[in-house]
């Protein structure tokens, strides 16, 4: 999938633009508040109806307008072609179009435009909680999975439903009705997780491999409970703590994804370059996956490419990705950054205050 024109109105700097990207390589330059982020921000916002850096929609629409509008026309790798609109009021409130039809959901968005997201914000994904690992393996349940996002929305109700009954029960049984739902839920949402690392277990490993060649990473998921165990047995042995907490504390809400090293996990042992490198590993793995998969590439977002990478891991990783054959928007302050990968199918856009050239 890549984007083949994409209109950008009010979204915060860039009062307007249009532009016509490249498949390959595509290169944003410009200086220090320039626009950069904001770009990449208006292509991830197609995808996935938000900004990256902020929720808040009067954060993202420009100073002095009433909403922001996006348009991009899409093109499959069967070159079928797709016209996708977005536009947030300041309210919040999302109006997608595709191919001038109304009434489609972000899902439906996310499904068009799968996207791999790589800022220097995203060591989260290996340095914060485990939400920021969940998210990762729900984005390829999702993809991978077409039941998937119904179980997950049940689950996330249900979870919800439990917690603020939990303000209220005196004794489990006042939970069972609940737990009876919930149970084969968590268990499915559990098996599709597990599922699904299991199956790119291996191109995580080999990805690492490559940019971390003095490492040998092992990837084991944790599906949120001791999986020896009975969930059914838990909850009920977890009642009272859960009851004094108000909230259920075992359960597929707070599945991790554990990356260690020797058994050291790797937010303690590695450098912010090598951080870096490992994000980059997982979602390159994740995004070739895909691909794999759908027979359909994804799409590569990197702000501000160069930070944390020394020349040779950057070289690295622009030659990885471009082995993709994927659509890649690039950002840097400094053409000089990013010089030596640029190719003759790949485009160069200049942005200085929001305004953007090729
Ligand atoms: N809602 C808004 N309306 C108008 N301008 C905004 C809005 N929100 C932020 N800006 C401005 O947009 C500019 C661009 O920010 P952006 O983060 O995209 O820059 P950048 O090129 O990525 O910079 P850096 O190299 O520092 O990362 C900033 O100067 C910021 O003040
Ligand atoms: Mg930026």
């Amino acid at each position: 999938m890549t984007i083949a024109q994409l209109k950008i109105h009010d979204f915060r700097n860039i009062a307007f633009a249009d532009i016509l990207p490249s498949p390959n390589f595509n290169f944003i330059i410009g200086n220090n508040g320039s626009g950069k982020t904001s770009l990449l921000e208006a292509i991830y916002m197609l995808g996935h109806g938000k900004a990256f850096r902020h929720q808040l929609s009067s954060r993202i629409i420009q100073h002095n307008k009433s909403e922001l509008v996006l348009f991009s026309k899409i093109t499959s790798s069967t070159h079928n072609t797709h016209n996708v609109g977005l536009s947030k009021s300041r309210s919040g409130e999302n109006k997608i179009k595709i191919d001038n039809d109304d009434g489609f959901k972000l899902a439906d968005l996310a499904k068009l435009l799968p996207m791999q997201l790589i800022t220097p914000e995203g060591f989260d994904l290996l340095t914060g909680g485990p939400k920021y690992r969940r998210a990762f393996i729900d984005w390829g349940c999702f993809h991978h999975y077409n039941e998937f996002i119904l179980v997950w929305n049940n689950l996330r109700r249900l979870i919800k439903q439990r917690n603020a009954l939990l303000k209220n029960v005196t004794s489990y049984n006042q939970l069972m009705p609940w737990d009876k739902e919930l149970i084969p839920i968590a268990n499915q949402v559990s098996q599709i997780r597990a599922d699904y690392i299991q199956q790119i277990q291996d191109e995580i490993i080999n990805t690492s491999h490559d940019f971390l060649p003095e490492y040998v990473i092992d990837c084991q998921f944790y599906q949120g409970w001791d999986h020896s165990v009975n969930y059914a047995d838990l909850l009920v042995e977890h009642f009272q703590r859960d009851k004094l907490l108000n909230y259920t504390t075992i359960g597929p809400h707070k599945a991790d994804l554990k990356l260690r090293v020797d058994n050291i996990p790797i937010e303690v042992l590695f450098s912010r370059g090598q951080l870096k490198l490992l994000m980059c590993a997982l979602r390159l793995a994740q995004g070739e996956f895909y691909a794999q998969q759908k027979q359909q590439t994804c799409l590569y977002l990197l702000d501000d490419f160069a930070s944390e990478l020394d020349l040779t891991k950057r070289s690295l990783l622009a030659k990885r990705l471009k082995l993709t054959g994927s659509q890649v928007f690039i950002s840097a302050v400094d053409q000089e950054q990013i010089q030596a990968m640029i190719d003759e199918n790949d485009k160069i856009f200049y942005i200085k205050s929001g305004i953007i050239s090729a």
